[in-house]
């Protein structure tokens, strides 16, 4: 095909490339050079509407019988649907157009034809279908957006933290230490031995603060999560942040303040995608609301969803608090039996630890956790016995507390979580461009 492509760069009058975005900003462009996927079409009369899609977005491109070169007409009116095109025309304001701007194609070309489109809706018979053709289906304008919002809540985050004087660092992704308990680690065989895939960065954070005191993190985080939900993915890419000399209320103002940064960004640049999701957005007031996990319960139990003090709280108290909230709150001073053991807990409250959830209103669930850790050696390695976990597997874990460990604190904050609940997706599944879950390693 790399001949068609070479014949639209000889076309005689052959104008610079434009993107779509900068030919609807420019509204009339005399000579206007576009290319793309075909993502719908149209015959009226005697003319053929093209929409070409680029990376950008969406222009209407037409040309008349009569009036075009009747071979631009007769190739307009034959690409199948997902060709890749090019088309050069005068590009002039239009009110009847999608987008108020049209292209009249003087010259097009196909630089690749694509076959029968296979999703079609009478092919498609559940989301699933959907999912098993993902590779395909996330060019559709609701998956672009997501994808975009998401790529607008990473950036913002890598701004929000430079700005902060925080340094982004990486972290091995086979470890040998569970940081969020046994029961959701992934095993692999690595040569002989046995390692898992990471659940959290956190011990590496923890480990770096000596050399740069405030260090940030965001790659992919594995859970072997049974739980078949709107919000749980086996992989997901996890922003994390750990502190020295913070403690855990300056933990939860860094969290919220993040928050406000992400919905700022968005509403700022990616109004369109918010619109195309049908999502109206609101920027959360600071400081966001602060709850105890004591007063969740009783708010729940009072509304018949009761649970014992010291489990987790189940996701229906958390919903059911959630959906009463239009901004995102945190929920504190969670027991020492809900928490990973590297928690803190106060010093007159032993069972009570310094941690909190931060949690979406509408029923999004939970964005982050974080807490204050234990900086001590010998109340960690205590804890670490006193909850039967093996101390081997966390001996460099121990040794940090051996060699200068200030009081720290750090957060944890799911990335498609956050998207999901920023672009009010059904499922976190729309917010990855391809999921991984219990029933699906593919495409
Ligand atoms: O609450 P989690 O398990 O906390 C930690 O991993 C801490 N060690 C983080 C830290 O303090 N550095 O996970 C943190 C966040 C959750 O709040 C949620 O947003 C996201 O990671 N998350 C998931 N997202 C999608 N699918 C899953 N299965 C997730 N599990 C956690
Ligand atoms: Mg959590």
């Amino acid at each position: 095909m790399a001949d068609e492509r070479e014949q639209a760069e000889r076309t005689g009058d052959s104008a610079p490339w434009l993107s779509v975005k900068d030919v609807l900003a420019q509204k009339s462009v005399p000579k206007a050079r576009i290319r793309g996927w075909v993502a719908g079409k149209a015959g009226i009369g005697g003319i053929v509407f093209l929409i070409v899609r680029d990376g950008t977005g969406y222009l209407q491109v037409s040309a008349k019988k009569g009036v075009a070169n009747p071979q631009v007409v007769e190739a307009m009116r034959e690409v199948p649907r997902e060709s890749v095109v090019w088309a050069q025309g005068i590009a002039r304001e239009d009110k009847r157009a999608p987008r108020g701007v049209e292209l009249v194609a003087e010259y097009f070309g196909v630089v690749s034809k694509a076959e029968p489109w296979p999703i079609t809706k009478t092919a498609v018979k559940s989301a699933s279908f959907l999912y098993d053709m993902r590779h395909l289906s996330i060019r559709g304008k609701k998956a672009v957006a997501t994808m975009k919002i998401r790529a607008e809540v990473m950036g913002a985050a890598w701004d929000y933290f430079r700005d902060k004087g925080f340094t982004l660092i990486s972290a091995p992704t086979f470890v040998q230490a569970a940081v969020e308990g046994g029961s959701t680690l992934f095993e692999v065989a690595y040569f002989g031995k046995k390692a898992y895939l990471s659940q959290s960065a956190q011990f590496y954070e923890e480990a770096a603060l000596a050399g740069l005191e405030k260090v940030w993190i965001c790659q992919p985080a594995f859970r072997a999560e049974k739980s078949r939900t709107a919000k749980h993915l086996t992989e997901f890419w996890m922003i994390e942040a750990e502190r020295a000399f913070a403690d855990q209320t300056a933990n939860m103002q860094l969290q919220e303040e993040l928050v406000a940064f992400v919905v700022d960004r968005v509403l700022e640049n990616r109004e369109n995608e918010l619109a195309t999701l049908g999502r109206k957005l609101l920027r959360p007031d600071l400081p966001l609301e602060r709850i105890t996990y004591d007063q969740l319960r009783e708010a729940a139990g009072a509304k018949g969803i009761s649970f014992e003090w010291g489990e987790d709280v189940p996701t229906e108290a958390e919903t059911l608090v959630s959906l009463t909230r239009s901004a995102p709150f945190f929920v504190t001073d969670f027991p020492l039996s809900a928490r990973s053991f590297y928690h803190m807990t106060y010093d007159d409250r032993p069972t009570v630890t310094k941690s909190a959830d931060l949690i979406a209103p509408e029923g999004f669930g939970e964005l982050a956790t974080g807490g204050q850790r234990i900086a001590e050696y010998y109340p960690l390695l205590q804890r670490i016995k006193s909850q039967d976990l093996p101390t081997e597997a966390f001996s460099w874990y121990l040794d940090l507390r051996k060699f200068g460990m200030p009081y720290h604190s750090g957060f944890g904050m799911g990335v498609e979580r956050v998207t999901r609940w920023v672009a009010g997706l059904k499922n976190i599944r729309s917010a990855s461009l391809f999921p991984r879950t219990t029933t699906r390693v593919s495409p």
